[in-house]
């Protein structure tokens, strides 16, 4: 499994020489979409684009846009330590459910997972664990507050900078909800997964509790604010990203409805 370290100069290198090579091929550069992407130096040999590390965090796109979500991860006294006991309380659920699709030493992809706590608790259970968010102050926290030893990296849930077929399990939870087009990140989150193997998809669940807060006329954090989905909305997005359809169930006392696609064998 790669351990992620940053030099003085601010190259990343990995300890042991054959996880280095091991990432390497994981990786897909989200300019040219080649698999060309060295770490040492870290670019694209095929396009040359050159990308960058903070501090152990693999950066292939930079904060932009962020704001929104910048927000977000902003602390509000009393308010986000509610949250953070909430907010446990789910992803203690939702990784005892990922655990029975993923066994240890297999990869998992969290994409627009915020911190993704859920990734590093996978990773304590021996999972190879990446975490990928299209901001960094989440996958800051992620490192410095939750000590998080899954492997870190910025990019583009619509572009992911991973290559086909590699991930045993790719999930998100309280993620999709947010985009316009969120088949578009989805199919992303198929192209990464390992043919047979499982994509997962946690969102607000439109007949659940969370619902009579969607009637509020402006949310406390705005980034709340998304689309909520039925059962059989979230099975049909999952259909029509080429998905089978593995199981369904409510979760976080019928906040959320997530629903388990399988990729198709070629
Ligand atoms: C609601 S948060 C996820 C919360 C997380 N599941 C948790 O339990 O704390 C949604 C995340 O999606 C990220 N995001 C938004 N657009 C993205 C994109 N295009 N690619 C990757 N991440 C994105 C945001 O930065 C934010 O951290
Ligand atoms: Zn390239």
């Amino acid at each position: 499994m790669p351990m992620i370290k940053e030099n003085l100069k601010g190259e990343i290198f990995i300890i042991s020489p054959s996880s280095f090579e091991f990432m390497e091929q994981l990786l897909r550069c989200p300019s040219c979409k080649g698999n060309s992407v060295t770490l040492k130096p870290f670019l694209c040999k095929k396009c040359n684009t050159k990308y960058s590390s903070n501090n152990g965090i693999i950066q292939f796109v930079q904060d932009q846009n962020t704001h929104t979500w910048d927000h977000y991860w902003k602390r509000i006294p009393v308010y986000d330590n509610i949250m953070d006991i909430l907010r446990t309380i789910m992803n203690v659920q939702l990784k005892r459910y990922l655990k029975k699709h993923v066994q240890a030493g297999e990869l998992t992809l969290e994409p627009g997972g915020g911190s993704a706590y859920v990734s590093a608790m996978l990773k304590e259970e021996g999972i190879d664990a990446y975490a990928m968010d299209y901001a960094s102050v989440p996958l800051q926290i992620a490192q410095q507050q939750l000590k998080s030893k899954a492997t870190l990296v910025q990019g583009d849930l619509f572009n992911i900078p991973f290559t086909d077929n590699i991930f045993d399990v790719t999930f998100n939870n309280s993620t999709m909800e947010h985009f316009p087009n969120p088949l578009d990140g989805l199919k992303e989150m198929a192209r990464v997964t390992k043919p047979g193997k499982y994509v997962f998809v946690g969102v607000p669940f439109t007949y659940g509790p969370l619902s009579v807060y969607k009637l509020k006329k402006s949310s406390f954090k705005g980034a709340w604010d998304g689309t909520t989905y039925s059962r059989q909305g979230l099975k049909k997005l999952l259909t029509d990203a080429g998905l089978e359809i593995i199981d369904s169930r409510t979760f976080f006392f019928r906040c959320f409805i997530g629903v388990l696609g399988r990729k198709l064998e070629r």
